[in-house]
């Protein structure tokens, strides 16, 4: 199916009934599901037994968690601070994290990914940046062309900044623009790009083959159709080759600064979709192919040759190819391992994280060891979620299922599939499903309908819309 140019009509009844709080499906099961029922021998167990499950390439996430100052919005696991020594001790204490897994993990393992997350790991000064890096190529070997992936935020990036860390490595950059509107930034409290978007790309494009990607979130303070249309005509000008158009996630009950934003008429669930359907329009128009729940790339990008080939793979940090995927190990506060048995979630703390290192001892706080049911059920999820589509006959041949064992386990019910069905927004043939252009906006609702742990369910999320 083409997605590209469709003329999106959702009615408003769909946009009600599935406005409603839905896991966002970056882990299954849900983070909300780990516990703090472990042992720190059982951790190391698993690490340990990582070694010989699937996939076999290593991939690190770096957390660094410091940012200049708060944007009201943020979901993410943040630390605001200007003290120095703060962030120099917490660099000496990643590096030796680095080390232990170094003695963990099978030297004959290569790392085919390392993502820098946040927090702004841009704000760190470049010389830590190029130690950490350093630190990895003289311990660890590489696949041929890793992703190693940066976001950035555009209001500490300096050209030289730029040179310094495509020097030491990064061949991925993520830049965090949001909204081009400066009344939108103001409002979040957020700082501006001190170079202009599409000179920063144009430079880092001199570089060599670098990726760039913008973000962008709507469902912000003073966004309308209008003025966002306009920010995405200016994202599309400077020519980024991948584009994030995330959906505001608001959890105030979580994150207390986004309560400053209920000040604001907040644009509600219609408005939202009206914003991402301008946002959706204005992109594909101009040949950038949508990517699963929020992504877009152009067409001769990895993602969209994926989306073809039905391979696109996804994690905590986002959509990635399949031929490059590693299980992911977590260094640094709040990052989460996905492993294939297993999801470890480091603490938030800083100062527990620094005695646990000091220690020799894994920074975990939560755990979750998956099952094989659990498995499975990841699989179809994630499958709907990258690819738009699940094959059940796929799916039950790799785990040696009849389809109906395969449907028992997902506690499939043709009812509610009939149903998105005659909703249009899913196609189901046999034994596949199809998510349609519209049934993209409801891509969490139908992973939901697969989710048993959804029939039962007594956590909370954000809404889905
Ligand atoms: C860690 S930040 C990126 C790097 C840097 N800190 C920055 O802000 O530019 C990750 C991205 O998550 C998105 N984000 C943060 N909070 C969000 C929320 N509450 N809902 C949806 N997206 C959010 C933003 O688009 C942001 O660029
Ligand atoms: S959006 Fe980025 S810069 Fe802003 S507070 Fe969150 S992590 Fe920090």
């Amino acid at each position: 199916m083409n997605l590209n140019h469709h003329i999106m009509k959702i009615p408003e009844s769909l946009l009600q009934k599935y406005n409603v709080p839905t896991p966002r499906y970056t882990s299954y099961p849900p983070a909300n599901y780990f516990h703090e029922d472990f042992t720190a021998e059982k951790n190391k167990a698993v690490l340990i037994e990582s070694n010989q499950t699937e996939p076999q390439n290593i991939s690190f996430y770096i957390h660094i968690p410091f940012c200049g100052k708060l944007c009201y919005y943020c979901g993410c696991n943040t630390h605001i601070s200007q003290d120095k020594n703060l962030i120099k001790s917490y660099v000496e204490t990643l590096k030796k994290e680095i080390l232990l897994y170094k003695d963990l993990l099978d030297s004959k393992r290569k790392i085919s990914q390392i993502h820098w997350g946040g927090g702004t790991p841009n704000y760190l000064p470049i010389e830590e940046v190029e130690g950490i890096m350093a630190l990895f190529f003289e311990h660890f070997t590489f696949i041929q062309k890793p992703e190693i992936a940066m976001e950035c935020h555009p209001a500490h990036l300096t050209f030289e900044y730029v040179d310094r860390l495509i020097k030491s490595g990064i061949n991925r950059m993520s830049l965090g623009v949001q909204d081009f509107e400066s009344k939108v930034m103001k409002a979040v409290n957020r700082s501006e790009s001190i170079i202009p978007i599409d000179q920063l790309i144009q430079y880092i494009k001199t570089k060599g083959d670098i990726s760039v990607n913008l973000d962008f979130v709507y469902g912000l303070p003073f966004q309308t159709p209008e003025n966002f249309k306009s920010t995405m005509l200016k994202a599309i000008k400077a020519n980024p080759d991948r584009l994030a158009i995330f959906s505001y996630a608001h959890v105030p009950w979580l994150k207390k600064a986004q309560q400053k934003l209920e000040t604001y008429d907040l644009p509600n669930a219609e408005q939202k979709v009206a914003l991402f359907e301008t946002a959706f329009q204005s992109l594909t128009e101009h040949g950038y192919v949508a990517i699963g729940l929020d992504h877009f790339a152009k067409p001769n990008d990895e993602l969209s040759i994926a989306l073809n080939t039905k391979t696109i793979h996804r994690n905590f940090q986002g959509y990635c190819t399949r031929d490059t995927t590693g299980q992911v190990y977590a260094l640094g506060v709040s990052g989460i391992s996905q492993l294939d048995n297993a999801y470890l979630q480091n603490t938030k703390d800083l100062r527990v994280y620094k005695k646990a290192i000091d220690a020799d001892e894994l920074p975990v706080e939560k755990v979750y060891f998956v099952n094989k049911e659990e498995k499975i059920i990841r699989e179809v999820i994630n499958e709907l979620m990258c690819n738009n589509y699940v094959s059940f006959l796929h799916i039950a041949t790799k785990y040696d299922l009849s389809i109906d064992e395969l449907k028992a386990i997902l506690i499939f019910e043709e009812t509610s599939i009939k149903q998105f069905e005659n909703e249009g927004l899913l196609k189901f043939k046999e034994d596949t499903i199809e998510i349609t252009a519209e049934g993209q906006f409801f891509m969490r609702n139908i992973a939901a309908s697969f989710d048993p742990k959804m029939k039962t369910n007594e956590k909370s999320f954000s809404k889905a819309l």
